[in-house]
C-alpha cells in the first residue's frame, strides 16, 4: 500500500454544460484541488466569467464535496492590467493562460504577438499571478514535432529573462529540450506533465493503426524525451509537478475525419502516474511530485488528509459506452497494478 498527501491535478479540461456534469465528478473523486483551464467557446476572459465558471462546476458535484476549483483566465489581445487586479482581488483566479493563437482546441482567440502583451504581464509580475503557458510554436512551416522547442527557444526563455518576476508555468512538457530547460531555471518557472507522456511515446498513436484516443496536443514524442520526462518527474525537482491535461472529447469527436485533440485521463488519473513511478522503482518520489510541489509553487498549503493506492492488478474496460458523447477514457483495455482506494 501507499500512502500520500492528497494530490492536486495542477491543469485539468473540466469543460461546460453535459460534459462538466459528466467528467467533473472523476476529477474531484481524484483531486483535492485542480487548476481549471478557461478554454471554454467562448473562453474564461474576465473574473466575473472566472466566479461564474466556478459556481457551475461547484453546482455539478455532490453538496459535501470538498474539492476546490482553482480558477484561470484565458489571455487575449484585450486582457488588460486591471483585470489582473480584479483577478488577484477575487481570490478565486490563481493563474493566467497562454495559448498561442491557434495552437490548440479552442486557441483562436489566443495571443500571437507577445510584446504587445507587456503591461498585462508586469502587472502580473507586481500581483504574482502565475502564467500558465500552451508552449507550442504555430508556425504552421513548423514541424509538429518541434514546435515545443521552437517556442522555448523563440518565446518562453526570452520573456522569462525580460520579466525577471514573472512566475511561469510552462505546461504539459514533452521534451528533454524542455526538461533540460525547465532544471536549470529560476524557482519562479515550473512544469506540469502528463500521464500520457510519462508512459508513452509516439508509436503508440500508429499502434497497428491510428489512435485518435492517443492524440492530444501537444502530440507524444520520442522515446527519449519521454525518458527525460520521467526522469524529471521522479527526480525529487520540485520544478516538476502534477498537472494531468485531461482533455474530453465526446467519442464521436475524436474518433472522426479530423478529431480533436485531448486524452481524458481523470478517472485513473493517479493510478497511471503511479504505473509510470513504479515502472523506475521511484514510488516513495510520487508524492513529492503529486501532493507537494505543485502546492508550493502556487503557494498554497500541502494537504493534510492522504490517500492511499493499494497494489491491484486490473484492466481498465474497454467496452467503449454506446453513448457517442461519452468522452472514452485513456488506457483502455491495458493494464495497471494501482487502484485509487475511495475516500470514506
Ligand atoms: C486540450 C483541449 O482539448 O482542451 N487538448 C489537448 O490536446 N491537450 C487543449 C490543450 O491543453 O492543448
Ligand atoms: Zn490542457
Amino acid at each position: 500500500m501507499i500512502e500520500i498527501a492528497q494530490p492536486d491535478d495542477w491543469h485539468v479540461h473540466l469543460r461546460d454544460g453535459p460534459m462538466l456534469g459528466r467528467v467533473a465528478g472523476e476529477t474531484a473523486r481524484q483531486f483535492g484541488r485542480a487548476i481549471i483551464m478557461p478554454n471554454l467557446d467562448p473562453p474564461v476572459q474576465t473574473t466575473d466569467q472566472a466566479v461564474a465558471y466556478r459556481d457551475r462546476i461547484l453546482a455539478s458535484l455532490p453538496k459535501d464535496s470538498s474539492f476546490q476549483p482553482l480558477m484561470t483566465l484565458y489571455l487575449t489581445d484585450e486582457t488588460t492590467p486591471a483585470e489582473i487586479q480584479r483577478a488577484t482581488d477575487s481570490g478565486v483566479v490563481f493563474g493566467v493562460k497562454l495559448y498561442p493563437k491557434g495552437a490548440t482546441t479552442n486557441a483562436e482567440s489566443g495571443v500571437d504577438r507577445l510584446d504587445q502583451m507587456a503591461p498585462v504581464l508586469e502587472a502580473m509580475e507586481q500581483h504574482r499571478m502565475p502564467l500558465l503557458i500552451h508552449g507550442e510554436s504555430t508556425d504552421p512551416d513548423c514541424d509538429v514535432f518541434d514546435r515545443e522547442e521552437v517556442f522555448l527557444e523563440e518565446w518562453l526563455a526570452p520573456m522569462v529573462e525580460r520579466h525577471a518576476g514573472l512566475r511561469v508555468v510552462f505546461e504539459h512538457i514533452t521534451t528533454k529540450s524542455a526538461v533540460d530547460y525547465v532544471r536549470q531555471a529560476p524557482d519562479r518557472v515550473g512544469a506540469t506533465l502528463t500521464p500520457q507522456h510519462l508512459l508513452l511515446n509516439r508509436n503508440a498513436l500508429f499502434a497497428g493503426g491510428l489512435r485518435p484516443h492517443h492524440y492530444c496536443l501537444p502530440v507524444l514524442k520520442r522515446e527519449r524525451d519521454r525518458e527525460a520526462l520521467l526522469g524529471a518527474a521522479t527526480s525529487g525537482d520540485p520544478h516538476f509537478f502534477l498537472g494531468t491535461d485531461s482533455a474530453p472529447h465526446s467519442r464521436s469527436t475524436k474518433e472522426s475525419a479530423c478529431g480533436c485533440a485531448g486524452i481524458y485521463s481523470a478517472p485513473i488519473a493517479l493510478e497511471l502516474y503511479a504505473q509510470a513511478f513504479a515502472s523506475v522503482n521511484a514510488l516513495d518520489r510520487l508524492e513529492g511530485f503529486a501532493s507537494h510541489f505543485g502546492a508550493d509553487f502556487y503557494g498554497l498549503p500541502r494537504h493534510q488528509k492522504k490517500r492511499q493506492l493499494r497494489p491491484s492488478n486490473w484492466t481498465v474496460p474497454d467496452s467503449p459506452s454506446p453513448d457517442p458523447d461519452t468522452p472514452q477514457v485513456f488506457w483502455t483495455g491495458q493494464d495497471l497494478d494501482f487502484r485509487l482506494v475511495d475516500e470514506i
